[in-house]
């Protein structure tokens, strides 16, 4: 069996090394392509010490590429997901998204030209096993509880709100059903913004504060009782690591856009 031949769009940053190294040490998966734009030029183990891992290093997707990688993970910011996403599905490579902040529009636009073209994309708000495990037994819970809330929490520089991991849950729980309001959103005494945001029939509240990581809370209320699941992310990417790599193995099985990591997973 050959290798899978990766390009890494974000190679150099906190989530983009710790895949880097996951990649470079994977048996079936050869990282090609890096990308990151203060890179450009050099070779990736330079820059993120790692002894052998010589994959070159591009300052856009239209460079990078020309190496033709078999499937393409983004890994950088929302305003320059998109052109790469969709650069790379036109040069005939499957698509793992772990970038957050996406909207849904931008998801058709992506599905349309995946379905053109032929190619899977992946798109995971969260790699990590307990956020996966979060967002099903939240599912469950939807079944039976008419009422939640979502509250995401982060550290205080992140600029996309809500998170992608608040925005997935949110996503998903709309195919159950929405979150039932008692007081409709027009109908509050005081400012609107005070609960928080409506999006796929839930309504979301983002903390950004200093000594946050990466938190989220679905609250489900239901009269003299409340469940209440919460994922804590700690300060290291390596969480995201194993399950990036199962999306990379299983991306080629896909046409359109598939969203979460369980739809590739054994439960
Ligand atoms: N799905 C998940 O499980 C998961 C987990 C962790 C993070 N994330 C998301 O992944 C994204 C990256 O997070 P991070 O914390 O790793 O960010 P980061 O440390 O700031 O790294 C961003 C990387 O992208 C590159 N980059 C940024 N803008 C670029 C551009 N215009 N062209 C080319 N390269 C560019 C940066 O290199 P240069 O600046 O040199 O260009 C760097 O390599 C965020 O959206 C974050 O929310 C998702």
């Amino acid at each position: 069996m050959t290798n899978i031949r990766i390009c890494l769009a974000g190679a150099t940053g906190w989530a983009g090394s710790a895949l880097s190294r996951g990649i470079f040490e994977a048996p079936d998966m050869e990282l090609v392509a890096a990308i990151s734009r203060s890179h450009a030029g050099q070779v990736l183990g330079e820059v993120i010490s790692v002894a052998g891992l010589t994959t070159p290093i591009f300052a856009t997707a239209a460079d990078a590429l020309i190496t033709k990688p078999d499937v393409f993970v983004e890994y950088t910011k929302p305003d320059v997901a998109i052109s790469n996403i969709l650069s790379a599905l036109r040069s005939g490579a499957h698509v793992v998204v772990g970038t957050s902040g996406l909207t849904e529009a931008d998801y058709r636009e992506i599905n349309d030209v995946a379905q053109a073209v032929q190619r899977g994309v992946l798109a995971v708000g969260n790699f990590a096993i307990t956020a996966v495990l979060l967002q099903k037994f939240a599912e469950m819970a939807a079944q039976y509880i008419s009422h939640w809330e979502i509250i995401d929490y982060t550290h205080a520089d992140k600029k996309d709100a809500p998170s992608g991991t608040a925005r997935e849950l949110a996503n998903r729980l709309s195919k159950i059903r929405e979150a039932q309001l008692d007081v409709p959103l027009d109908s509050i005494d005081g400012p609107k913004e005070s609960r928080g945001v409506r999006l796929h029939g839930s309504q979301i509240h983002s903390v950004r504060l200093p000594g946050y990581i990466i938190s989220v809370d679905a609250i489900f209320g239901m009269p003299d009782q409340k469940l209440i699941l919460r994922h804590e992310s700690g300060s290291s990417a390596e969480p995201y690591v194993s399950g990036a790599l199962l999306a990379i193995r299983k991306v080629s099985q896909l046409v359109g856009v598939q969203r979460g990591l369980d739809s590739v997973m054994d439960f």
